[in-house]
C-alpha cells in the first residue's frame, strides 16, 4: 500500500497533514525529522512532507535535514512537499536565501498562482490561504520556479519538477485554507502518483487476517474493556477476528456513571453476545481505600493501582482455568504511541483503558490492534462492526471517573447525588438534540452547603456545578454558550429531583486557564 511519510518539524500540525491525506484514501504517517534514514527508506515513501515547526531556518539549533536526505529522495523520486518550516528549509538547504521578516504574516492572505503547474492544478488564480510564520524566502535556489506569490510574501509556493521538490509557505491542512485539500491532493495524486487505497473496510479485513495469523488458532487474548470507545472497538474487532478466545474483563470501580456496569455488560453480553464478559465488582474495595483521600492526585494513584491489582488478580484466575491466554490487547491508537518531534520523549507508553501502564510481570505480549488509527477512524471501524452509537459517540470519561467530579473526599452518598444530577445534564443535552455537537457535559459536586427555600421549609444542602465545553482536542476548551432556556431547565430539574443539591452553577471556564475536570 502506498505510504506518504510527514516529517515532523514540532509544528502543531503534522497530525492535521496526516489525517488529511488518510481521508483522501492513502495511508500516510509522522516520523520525527531527526529519524534515521535507513529507517526512512523501509517505509519505502510514495512522498514526503516537511511539516511546519516554530523554528527559524537560519538558527543553528533548530530542526536540519542531511544532504542524504535530498540525494535519497532525488534518486528514488521520491516527491517532496515542504510546508511552511519545511517550506523554508529546502530553499536553506539547497541554495535560497531565508530572513526574518520586519512584520509577521498570520491569519487569511490572497494567494496568486503565477504560472500553470501541477501543485496547483485546476484552481483559479487567486485562492485564499492561512499563513502563520516570521521568515519568508528572499531568493529563490537555482532550479526552482516561483509557482504563487501574495502581497507581502514573493514566493509563497515554488516547484522543482526535475528534482520532483516542492514548498508552500501556507498551511494547507487548516480548514482557513479553503481550497487546501485540492492542493494536498494534487500533490499526492498528479505528483506522487498515489493510488487511493487506505479504506477502513479494507483495513478491517486485513486487520482481521494479521490478528488471526499473530494470535494463532489456540491462544486466548484477555482486555480490560471498560466501555470507552477505544477498548470497545478493540474488543468488537478482536471478538469479529478469534470470536471467544477473547476474555474481556470489566472492573466496576466504584465509581462509575449511574447505570454504566448495566449498560456495557448488555451491550456486550446481550447485544454482542460476548460469552468471555468477565464482570469484577470492587466498588467495595475501591471505595474502601479512598476513604478521606481528599487530594487528586493521591485519588488517581489510588484507583490507577487498585485497578491494575484487581486486573491482575482477576487475569490470574481466569489463566488457572484458560491456560492458553497469552495475550493482553490494548486499546492504544495512533496519537498514543506516535513518536514526533514534540511527542517523543514520552510517547510509546503502554497504555491501559485508565492510562496506566501494566506491569511487565504479566508476562503476557501485547497487541494493539488499533495502533495506526486516529480516533475518528477508530469511530467508524466500531460502527462498522456493529457497536451501537451510543458507545461511538460518548463523551470522554476520565479513567478516575467521579472520583474527580467529586471535590475531596468521596464516599456513597455524594456519589448517589451526582449520578443522579449527572443523569439528568445528559438526559437534558440528549433530548436538545446537542450531545454530539459538545465534548463533554457533566457535573461536578462541590462540598459546600448553602441556604434554600423549597416550599415551606428551609434547606441546607450542597452546591452542583454544571460543566459543559465544546473542544478539538481537549488541548484548549470553551465553556458552551448554552440556551438559557435549556440551562434554566437541566438547573430547575437538578434541584427539584435531586435530594441533597439545591443549587446549581454554571462554570464559564475556558481551558487553558482551568481544566475540563475539576481534580
Ligand atoms: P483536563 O481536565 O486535563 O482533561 O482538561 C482533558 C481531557 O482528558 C480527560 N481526562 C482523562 N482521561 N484518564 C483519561 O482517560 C484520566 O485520568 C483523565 N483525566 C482527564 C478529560 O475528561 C478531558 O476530556
Amino acid at each position: 500500500m502506498d505510504i506518504i511519510i510527514v516529517l515532523d518539524f514540532g509544528g502543531q500540525y503534522a497530525h492535521l497533514i496526516t489525517r488529511r491525506i488518510r481521508d483522501l484514501g492513502v495511508f500516510s504517517e509522522i516520523l520525527p525529522f531527526d529519524v534515521n534514514l535507513e529507517k526512512l527508506k523501509k517505509k519505502n515513501p510514495k512522498a514526503i512532507i516537511l511539516s511546519g515547526g516554530p523554528g527559524s531556518v537560519y538558527d543553528k539549533n533548530d530542526p536540519k535535514l542531511d544532504q542524504e536526505f535530498f540525494q535519497f529522495t532525488t534518486e528514488k523520486k521520491i516527491p517532496v512537499l515542504g510546508i511552511c518550516y519545511g517550506h523554508h528549509l529546502i530553499m536553506h538547504l539547497l541554495g535560497g536565501k531565508v530572513e526574518s521578516k520586519e512584520t509577521k504574516e498570520y491569519g487569511r492572505s490572497n494567494l496568486i498562482i503565477l504560472e500553470p503547474n501541477l501543485l496547483f492544478d485546476s484552481l483559479e488564480k487567486e485562492q485564499i490561504v492561512w499563513m502563520s510564520h516570521g521568515d519568508q524566502i528572499t531568493k529563490i535556489a537555482d532550479g526552482f520556479k516561483e509557482y504563487a506569490k501574495t502581497d507581502t510574501c514573493p514566493v509563497a509556493a515554488y516547484g522543482n519538477q526535475e528534482k520532483l521538490l516542492y514548498g508552500i509557505q501556507f498551511h494547507p491542512e487548516v480548514s482557513n485554507t479553503p481550497n487546501g485539500n485540492k492542493i494536498l491532493e494534487n500533490f499526492i495524486f498528479k505528483i506522487a502518483n498515489c493510488k487511493k487505497e487506505w479504506k477502513l473496510k479494507g483495513w478491517i479485513d486485513r486487520s482481521v487476517q494479521e490478528i488471526r495469523r499473530e494470535i494463532g488458532p489456540d491462544n486466548k487474548v484477555i482486555l480490560g474493556l471498560s466501555g470507552g470507545v477505544d477498548s470497545s472497538v478493540t474488543a468488537v474487532l478482536l471478538h469479529k477476528a478469534i470470536g471467544d478466545r477473547l476474555h474481556c474483563i470489566f472492573v466496576n470501580n466504584g465509581v462509575l456513571r449511574k447505570n454504566e456496569e448495566n449498560e456495557v455488560q448488555q451491550t456486550f453480553r446481550e447485544k454482542l453476545k460476548f460469552k468471555n464478559f468477565h464482570y469484577v465488582d470492587a466498588e467495595d474495595l475501591f471505595l474502601k481505600k479512598l476513604i478521606n483521600i481528599e487530594d487528586p492526585e493521591e485519588k488517581r494513584r489510588i484507583i490507577g493501582h487498585t485497578f491494575i491489582e484487581v486486573f491482575e488478580t482477576k487475569t490470574l484466575d481466569l489463566e488457572k482455568v484458560y491456560p492458553d491466554i497469552k495475550y493482553l490487547a490494548q486499546g492504544t491508537i495512533y496519537p498514543d504511541r506516535v513518536e514526533t518531534s514534540t511527542t517523543s520523549k514520552v510517547s510509546a507508553k503502554i497504555k491501559s483503558h485508565h492510562n496506566i501502564t501494566l506491569p511487565d510481570n504479566m508476562k503476557l505480549k501485547v497487541i494493539e490492534p488499533l495502533r495506526d488509527l486516529y480516533k475518528d477512524e477508530v469511530r467508524k471501524v466500531g460502527l462498522e462492526l456493529g457497536l451501537p452509537n451510543y458507545i461511538i459517540n460518548r463523551h470522554p470519561f476520565p479513567g478516575p471517573g467521579l472520583a474527580v467530579r467529586i471535590i475531596g473526599p468521596i464516599d456513597k452518598e455524594k456519589l448517589t447525588i451526582l449520578r443522579n444530577a449527572d443523569e439528568i445534564l445528559i438526559e437534558e443535552i440528549r433530548k436538545a438534540g446537542i450531545y454530539d455537537k459538545i465534548w463533554q457535559a457533566f457535573c461536578v459536586f462541590l462540598p459546600l452547603k448553602t441556604v434554600g427555600i423549597m416550599g415551606d421549609y428551609r434547606t441546607y444542602e450542597y452546591i452542583c456545578s454544571i460543566r459543559i465545553v465544546e473542544s478539538m482536542d481537549a488541548m484548549t476548551a470553551n465553556f458552551s454558550k448554552l440556551d438559557w432556556d435549556l440551562l434554566e431547565r437541566i438547573g430547575t430539574r437538578i434541584v427539584n429531583e435531586v435530594k441533597g443539591i439545591n443549587r446549581t452553577v454554571y462554570d464559564i471556564s475556558n481551558k487553558p486557564p482551568s481544566t475540563i475536570e475539576y481534580e
